[in-house]
């Protein structure tokens, strides 16, 4: 298939920048748009940079029409400053996100989430993310992908110490993390970016749920297999 448009939320993001490097090397895309707060340094003839408020999502509908939506928002409850902006950020922009791209007719939703991702989840983080999953596969995509990574690893121009030290203790520790533990390895964001990419080639209908061992092996492979 030649002459796709993506939309990738999320794009300044250390996830969202590789997805937004990925889709513009990526010949089937004719287009990407990128819906941003800020205008990005990034400048090539299929990339479209579009300045929104992510609180007046419904006022940019008219950018909402692609074949295939990448959700890579999100924040942390310190730089979101409470949990209600987090819960904004990375709840009701993506539903919101999610709602419009469905009614505009996209085929297929591609949303980072989170290992532990669960709507019961006694751990606020781990219930966000279960609860914006759970309303977003309701919608009527095609396809539905939810991208569940544990630690991530890459550059990011701002320092986190919980992901700094994080980082240490999964590479002490890698060794051990072997069978069902394999999932709870850091991962390298580029890795995760790619494998939305390849699962978005594939275009498997139905909800699919991906963790870190087998967002790894989509990259491997060049194939998608849903751990659900
Ligand atoms: N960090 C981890 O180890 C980890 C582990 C598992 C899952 N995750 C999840 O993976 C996803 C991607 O993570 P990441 O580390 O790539 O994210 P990131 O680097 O923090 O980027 C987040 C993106 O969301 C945007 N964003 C944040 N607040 C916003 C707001 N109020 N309005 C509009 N856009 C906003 C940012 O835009 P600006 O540049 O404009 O701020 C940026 O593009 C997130 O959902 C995260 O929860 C992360």
């Amino acid at each position: 298939m030649n002459g796709s448009t993506a939309i990738v939320a999320g794009g300044s993001g250390l996830i969202g920048s590789h997805c937004l490097r990925n889709l513009l090397a990526d010949d089937r895309y004719e287009q990407v748009v990128a819906l941003v707060r800020r205008p990005l340094a990034v400048y090539h003839p299929k990339l479209k940079q579009k300045t929104v408020d992510f609180n007046r999502l419904e006022h940019v509908v008219e950018f909402l029409r692609a074949d295939e939506v990448f959700c890579c928002l999100g924040t942390t409850i310190r730089i979101a400053g409470s949990k209600d902006e987090f819960r904004k950020v990375d709840f009701h922009f993506p539903l919101q996100l999610a709602r419009l791209a469905s009614s505009s007719n996209v085929r297929q939703f591609l949303m980072v989430t989170s290992l532990g991702a669960d709507p019961n989840s006694s751990v606020f983080y781990n219930r966000v993310k279960g609860e914006v999953e759970r309303e977003v596969a309701k919608l009527p995509f095609s396809a539905i992908h939810f991208f569940r990574p544990s630690l991530l690893l890459g550059n990011r121009p701002e320092f986190r110490l919980g992901e700094r030290i994080g980082a240490r203790l999964m590479e002490t520790v890698r060794f051990l993390m072997v069978g069902k533990w394999r999932r709870y390895r850091a991962i390298r964001a580029s890795v995760v970016a790619r494998a939305m990419v390849n699962a978005a080639r594939l275009d498997l209908p139905g909800v699919h749920y991906y963790e870190s061992n087998v967002i790894e092996s989509m990259v491997k492979t060049n194939g998608a297999e849903s751990s659900r």
